[in-house]
């Protein structure tokens, strides 16, 4: 236990230091040299409000029926407070919204239905005090047939950046989920440019997140180039390595995947091997300044619990130490942090998550 708070102090004070911007905290930490009582684990957000700073989050909605009929929704009201009392800032709204499109005289329209959802949603999340991510999660579509669907994902934005102008800061943009296939680096730079112009027509601060290619591969940081003069941008990057681990037995990857099970993860090389990967992402952080969202991170329900929650655990504390907001996938659905069901956390996610909870039992 002991351990464990001065673990947790460790991790409150590396997280102080090595966030931009920090001038008070930072010298306020490194002033004490012992802590004198426990001092719970606080993100920096929590202390300086910096809207490029998004804190802990949860993918959210992504796959829920509210979408085709509200009466069928899994996701109750009293799940935004129950979501903020747990200790996350922020969620992410995981869109399709093409479905949803029609071709009208005035050009592409989003249905009335769809935006009553929307403004239930965004609405529940601000008066609970979360922030929430818009984030188009049109990437496979996109992806495939980029030209057939550019007019839509232009639209799309158009329609956000006008409906959401008024909004704070508290609303923030990401221009799409895991761009791949067809959307190589070069095209993906067209895009996201385009949308991004469409968008700072009405909102020129609200934070946009944006990230590379090949399914925000950490790997392809490298061709991410965003424009230099708009300092309201946040890199984001997912992380699901190794896929063995975090897939295994999961049915939408392929058949090795699917068909692998039992496989654990935690070992020092591994540990080690994810310190090094976040590392490089936090080196192109540092060298371009830009702040990074970790955007989606987990492991499938089927991997071993055991090796699930050290994973996750491991995840968090590496990306809180490097100043990193992050959100886990996902609420619902599956890689489940909360069971709908039984209207439970999954205490031993909810707990790698966020150490100390205030919604853990024990
Ligand atoms: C996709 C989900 C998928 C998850 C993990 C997300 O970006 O939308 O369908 O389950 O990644 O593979």
């Amino acid at each position: 236990m002991k351990n464990k708070t001065l673990f947790s102090w460790l991790v409150a004070c590396t997280c102080a230091i090595t966030v931009a911007g920090a001038s008070l905290l930072t010298s306020h930490a490194a002033d004490s040299e012992e802590p004198s009582s426990p001092v719970p684990f606080q993100l920096q957000s929590a202390m300086t409000p910096n809207p490029l700073e998004l804190g802990r989050g949860v993918n959210v909605l992504g796959y829920d029926p509210i979408w085709n009929e509200f009466e069928r929704r899994r996701f109750q009201e009293n799940f935004f407070p129950m979501i903020r009392a747990a200790g996350f800032d922020h969620v992410r709204l995981n869109l399709h919204p093409f479905r949803h499109m029609t071709e009208t005289e005035d050009g592409i329209q989003l249905k009335e239905s769809w935006y009553t959802t929307l403004d239930w949603i965004v609405n529940n999340a601000l008066r609970n005090d979360l922030k929430i991510i818009l984030d188009l999660h049109e990437f496979q579509i996109l992806s495939k047939n980029p030209e057939e669907n550019k007019t839509k994902f232009l639209a799309f934005w158009e329609a956000m950046s006008d409906k959401f102008s008024g909004y704070s800061n508290q609303v923030v943009f990401e221009i799409l989920n895991e761009p791949n296939g067809e959307l190589d680096a070069t095209l993906w730079e067209v895009y996201y440019k385009e949308a991004l112009a469409i968008i700072r027509k009405y909102n020129p601060e609200r934070p946009v997140i944006i990230g590379p290619t090949h399914w925000n591969n950490i790997e392809k940081l490298d061709t991410l180039n965003l424009p230099e003069e708009d300092r309201n941008l946040i890199a984001t990057v997912h992380y699901y390595l190794p896929m063995r681990f975090t897939h295994q037995g999961a049915t939408w990857v392929g058949q090795e995947l699917r068909e692998t099970s039992g496989v654990t993860w935690g070992s020092e090389a591994e540990q080690a091997t994810l310190l090094s990967h976040f590392q490089k992402v936090q080196d192109w952080s540092q060298k371009h300044e830009r702040p990074i969202y970790l955007g989606e991170f987990g492991a499938y329900d089927k991997a071993p619990m055991e090796s699930r929650i050290r994973y996750t655990d491991s995840v968090c504390r590496t990306a809180e130490k490097m100043g990193w907001s992050w959100g886990y996938w996902q609420f619902d659905s599956d890689f489940i942090a909360f069971d709908v069901k039984s209207g439970q956390w999954v205490e031993p996610i909810l707990k790698a998550l966020i150490p100390n909870s205030p919604s853990l039992k024990q």
